[in-house]
């Protein structure tokens, strides 16, 4: 049973706990739709059957192994095209818990949360409610493989089998929700240059030559930085700069 949160100052104090749903994002909406959910509600499954990931995928994860939740955001302060911010606010928080346990883990751009020669152990599924006045509700469905051991996917892993220890998920969920909780707090106060250099100083190949596929094929070029709309922008070897959206791009790496 996951408890209200004490120690933040607006994440947690209302914590929807559910032995099993299918989504916790899903929920989320239900919550929304039906006026029961405020900024700082968050929803937490022990068994979510039928999670959803980023580009359509599903995010898999065994029952009571795991932590997967989602938190209900009113970021109406922020313009929609800044949205990305709200991205790499969050993931900066997930990344700083997770160094503590592994300090070689990184952001995988946009969001992964990865430990390069081990494989990928969370992810994060921003979804959003737009009115013609700009952001109503962002949820923010976070999906972390804390003890699970084995996996359908290679390129999963967990941070027991990382560290060969297992983890209290209660603790784990009451730290990870402060570090997010002072990463949006950073952007509420409009820290933005501050919360964008921490996510370039930790995204995983950043500065490196790197291999690539594209719709034209393979390509070499090193990750150089993020436009203001989230998306990758990649030196090639002639020195120019392209820029990838998300479904335009794959990591050969
Ligand atoms: C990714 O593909 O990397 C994003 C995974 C996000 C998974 C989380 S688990 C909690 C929340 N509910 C969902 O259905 N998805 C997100």
């Amino acid at each position: 049973m996951y408890k209200i949160l004490a120690n933040t100052v607006f994440l947690g104090k209302d914590v929807h706990f559910l032995p099993e749903c299918h989504s916790t994002n899903d929920k989320a909406f239900q919550l929304i739709k039906e006026k029961k959910a405020h900024e700082g509600t968050i929803i937490i499954c022990d068994h979510q059957t039928l999670g959803k990931g980023q580009r359509g995928n599903s995010w898999m994860t065994q029952k009571g192994q795991n932590l997967t939740f989602s938190i209900i955001l009113r970021p109406v302060f922020m313009d929609i095209s800044e949205q990305f911010y709200l991205n790499m606010a969050v993931s900066n928080g997930i990344r700083s818990l997770f160094q503590e346990y592994i300090p070689m883990a990184r952001v995988k751009w946009p969001n992964d949360l990865i430990v390069p020669d081990y494989g990928k152990i969370g992810g994060v599924l921003i979804e959003n409610i737009f009115s013609e006045d700009g952001w109503e509700f962002a949820v923010v469905g976070i999906g972390i493989n804390i003890n699970q051991l084995e996996f359908q996917s290679p390129k999963a892993t967990s941070l027991a089998r990382i560290t060969g220890n297992q983890f209290d998920l209660r603790e784990l969920f009451r730290l990870l929700v402060t570090q997010v909780e002072q990463g949006y707090l950073k952007l509420k106060r409009g820290k933005w240059a501050e919360i964008k250099s921490e996510y370039l100083h930790y995204l995983y190949l950043k500065d490196q030559k790197s291999l690539f596929k594209d719709a034209r094929g393979e390509f070499e070029g090193s990750i150089s930085g993020i436009s203001k709309e989230g998306k990758l922008e990649i030196e090639l070897e002639n020195g120019l700069m392209e820029i990838f959206g998300l479904k335009e791009i794959v990591f050969l790496n």
